[in-house]
């Protein structure tokens, strides 16, 4: 299902040259199934034409607080009345300051104030020396103070040839941030480490041991985790994925840089989900030179030498986080992971079959905790992945509990 199905976003735009980026947003946002109204102001009109963006939302553009096409001639009522959020995109210097005061001197600004329980998301974007202000940092914390929840802003070069703080979301962060306001805070305020991807074994200097893991399913609970609230680290292994928005990710090849990064972390963490396809041994004996073909054709002798088994050193340690284990199975599932829940010493061990899961945007997970097991529909990664912080949410305050 569309990550925004049945949501009517309000979308304001206010003077800017971020407006720009604004079609496309609305046209990913559209994708997801939103429904979008959208307003400007007069300074907004300057930078992108109502037409654009009638065109793209295919409704009609709302300028005026005196427009006579509302029947009741109240369009700063009906609007957000059934709205599920008013998205301010950009949100200038000048309109963060009204709504800062509650000033409602145009229809946007006077739908703001009139929105009631409509909650309320604002995307800043102005040159860096606005946005450090005293003036408007005072606003912005006033409109966060009065509910309203900031998107960004970014870092970066700005339209103005200076670089710093105050660009507004790239379009597709926009829209990460949007679809994760509506997702439930089950994990605010905790921090969340994350292992995803293969680990990579060096042979020599240009071939590897690896395996096929995508990562996909690592990446699906880190995005849902920042979703959920949390604070997400990522420690990842060769993979071709973008990092989630919002999620801090370190990159690792071999599975011992995959345990440092990971020990080194740990102790800060509230969960710990080790979802990695981590090699079990490394080549002892590799050599620091690319091999060459012998003339006899013989292959070179490897020896092996065992990996740390991260997930069991992470549950190990005194006052350690949450633990959560995968298995990823050919056969015997239901045993499979059950031994491996009790030898790693984790409260909840996520078991798939390799064939259900392996190279898919789909998986089917069984859960194995104290309580039993639970077996989750078939799903996109996604949703099994928000199935599962729920149930790691479940699972972090009972162990709070029992401490
Ligand atoms: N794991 C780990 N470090 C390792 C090996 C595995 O952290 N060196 C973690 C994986 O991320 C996963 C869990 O342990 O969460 C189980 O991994 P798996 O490879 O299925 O288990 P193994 O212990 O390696 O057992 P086997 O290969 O015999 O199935």
């Amino acid at each position: 299902m569309p990550e925004l199905a049945n949501k009517r976003i309000v979308l304001g735009l206010t003077g800017g040259i971020a407006c720009y980026k604004v079609a496309e947003y609305v046209r990913r946002a559209q994708d997801e199934g939103a429904t979008i109204d959208v307003v400007m102001t007069e300074a907004a009109t300057r930078f992108i034409t109502p037409v654009t963006l009638q065109a793209l939302s295919g409704r009609p553009v709302w300028l005026d607080a005196w427009d006579t096409r509302a029947h009741n001639n109240m369009a700063h009522i009906n609007l957000t009345r059934g709205a599920d959020a008013v998205v301010i995109a950009p949100a200038s210097t000048d309109f963060i300051a009204k709504l800062a005061h509650g000033l409602a001197d145009d229809l946007l600004s006077t739908l703001c104030v009139a929105r009631g329980s409509c909650p309320l998301l604002i995307a800043p974007a102005m040159n860096r020396e606005m946005w450090l202000h005293p003036a408007t940092q005072r606003n912005v914390a006033q409109v966060q103070a009065d509910g309203a929840r900031l998107l960004g802003p970014a870092e970066g070069d700005q339209a103005c040839g200076e670089t710093g703080s105050g660009r507004m979301l790239e379009p597709h962060e926009l829209l990460a941030e949007t679809i994760a306001f509506f997702q439930p805070k089950v994990l605010a305020g905790t921090r969340v480490l994350i292992t995803a991807g293969p680990t990579s074994e060096a042979i020599d200097p240009v071939r590897v041991i690896t395996n096929r893991s995508s990562g996909k399913m690592g990446y699906a609970i880190a995005r849902a985790a920042h979703e959920a609230g949390a604070t997400v680290t990522l420690v990842s292994g060769p993979t071709a994925l973008d990092a989630p928005y919002g999620v801090h990710r370190i990159n690792v090849q071999s599975a011992r840089d995959m345990h440092q990064a990971v020990m080194a972390q740990a102790p800060h963490a509230d969960v710990f989900i080790s979802v990695a396809a981590v090699a079990d041994w490394h080549v002892s004996n590799a050599s620091p030179v690319k091999l060459k073909k012998t003339a006899d054709s013989l292959a070179p002798q490897l020896e092996f030498a065992p990996n740390p088994d991260i997930l069991a050193d992470v549950a190990a340690l005194p006052n350690g986080p949450y633990c959560v284990g995968f298995a990823a199975e050919t056969d015997n599932l239901i045993k499979h992971a059950d031994q491996k829940r009790k030898r790693k010493g984790v409260p909840l061990l996520v078991g798939n079959l390799v064939q259900h899961a392996m190279d898919s945007d789909t998986t089917e997970l069984t859960l194995f905790s104290d309580s039993g097991q639970v077996s989750l529909s078939p799903a996109p990664k996604l949703t099994a992945a928000r199935q599962l912080v729920d149930a790691i949410a479940t699972g972090l305050q009972r162990s709070a509990t029992n401490r």
